[in-house]
């Protein structure tokens, strides 16, 4: 599942000690495995063959620059959704074929930069937006494919911040919506609307939400192409379930499994989106024991990462496994209940409560596990904290992939006006 193991009593990525990357580059760290990385988009790709799927990953989920060109190497597109991620997209030579973009908020600006670059898709979440996109094109003489993405109203079950499906989310549009737009298609011009979307929400566990919004897809492309219209792919969005405590999501073959004979026979190009099924389990956050602090009423590991370097437990509340990297001999015998918080601020700055971890004192590294997802991408300079270094972890070797922030970075951009000084 992922290539971090305990070997002779010490947290290895690859075949490298974890402690030796924390020596070199120091905590807070972000530690990716290019191996599983590129395994788990492997197994999208193999699950998926039968069809040859566009697997878009979605780089709102992490765009590091070396995490999204080892996945373009291997042939992946990208899921953008701002003009930064199709700049970086581009930058690490993303075909522009193979780039789709969502966002229920895209600008005038945004969109005629991604019309320009020649995108393979927009997934258009509003009637405006849609007559955005003609306008844009129809000035820049040209023309545009464009999926709707269908808000199917389902309930994925999962966290309320990441469910993206219900009637009454921000996302899509409704069925009479996206109906009444492909019959009107001829009233746009500048776009070609051949293309449906649908993305529920994040961290899906269980089949049921995704073959419900997918019956619903399959029903509205059905009942838009008995009304004239021409219907090429199908855009099933991201979402798959990882492991992060003891859920037991679908594999990407099962997934596969029950979504490919539904699709038989249709005409339809399958694209994906996925995120955190590539990378959430490819990384993990070094952290450094700082203080332990007992209050009588809580014992707690104080660390030197903080809600700043990985927003996902305080934000919802998420379960993130906590690996001592270097236990000394004996130290993993009996275990201890901390609560793990970060500097921060913030109640709220805390990596788990009241969690079984061998004693622990000041200058121990843990490694928070399945941080690869939405963990540096949700960074932040809060309490002005430089940024966490990246380092990507090939076989033996280590390569630093983004340097640790600086005072310096902090203060960039900002300025004293003349009247204060
Ligand atoms: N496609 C669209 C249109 C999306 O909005 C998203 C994620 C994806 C694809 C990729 O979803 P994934 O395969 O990664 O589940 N920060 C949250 C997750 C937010 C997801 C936002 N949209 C977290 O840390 O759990």
């Amino acid at each position: 599942m992922h290539d971090f193991r305990v070997r002779d009593g010490q947290l290895h990525c690859e075949a490298v000690p974890v402690l030796e990357a924390a020596e070199r580059f120091g905590t807070p760290l972000y530690l990716y495995s290019h191996h599983t990385l590129i395994d788990h988009f492997r197994k999208l790709r193999a699950a998926f063959a039968p069809v040859t799927p566009l697997i878009c990953f979605a780089m709102k989920a992490n765009s590091n620059l070396a995490i999204c060109r080892a996945l373009i190497r291997e042939g992946a597109g990208a899921d953008i959704v701002s003009v930064g991620e199709l700049r970086k997209a581009l930058l690490v030579g993303a075909p522009p074929s193979r780039i789709v973009y969502a966002s229920v908020g895209k600008t005038a600006a945004e969109i005629t930069a991604a019309v320009r670059a020649g995108i393979f898709c927009f997934n258009v979440e509003s009637a405006p937006e849609l007559e955005q996109i003609d306008l844009a094109c129809r000035r820049l003489k040209t023309r545009q494919r464009v999926s709707l993405r269908l808000n199917p109203n389902v309930d994925p079950h999962t966290h309320t911040f990441i469910s993206t499906g219900r009637g009454t989310d921000k996302f899509g549009l409704d069925e009479a919506t996206v109906l009444r737009l492909f019959a009107d298609s001829a009233r746009y011009a500048g776009v070609d609307l051949a293309g449906v979307h649908i993305h529920i929400g994040s961290q899906i566990t269980a089949p049921g939400p995704f073959l419900a919004a997918l019956h619903k897809a399959l029903t509205v492309i059905r009942r838009a192409n008995r009304r004239g219209a021409r219907i090429r792919w199908l855009n099933l969005g991201g979402g798959l379930g990882i492991v992060y405590h003891r859920e037991k999501p679908q594999t990407a073959a099962a997934f596969a499994k029950v979504v490919l004979p539904l699709l038989k026979g249709r005409g339809l190009r399958l694209i994906l989106e996925p995120g955190r099924f590539i990378v959430g389990n490819s990384g993990i956050l070094v952290t450094r024991v700082v203080y332990i602090k007992d209050t009588g009423a809580k014992r707690f590991a104080i660390v030197d990462a903080g809600m700043n370097d990985l927003l996902r437990p305080t934000l919802y509340g998420a379960y993130h496994d906590i690996v001592p990297v270097a236990p000394k001999p004996g130290q993993t015998a009996k275990t201890q209940r901390y609560d793990v918080v970060g500097p921060i601020c913030e109640s709220g700055d805390r990596f788990a409560a009241d969690r079984p971890l061998p004693p622990l004192a000041p200058g121990d590294l843990l490694a928070v596990m399945g941080a690869g997802a939405y963990g540096f991408a949700m960074a932040s300079n809060y309490n002005a904290r430089p940024r966490a270094a990246e380092a990507l972890v090939m076989g033996r070797r280590i390569h630093l992939v983004r340097r640790r922030e600086t005072f310096q970075d902090l203060v960039r951009g900002e300025r004293i006006p003349a009247a204060l000084r």
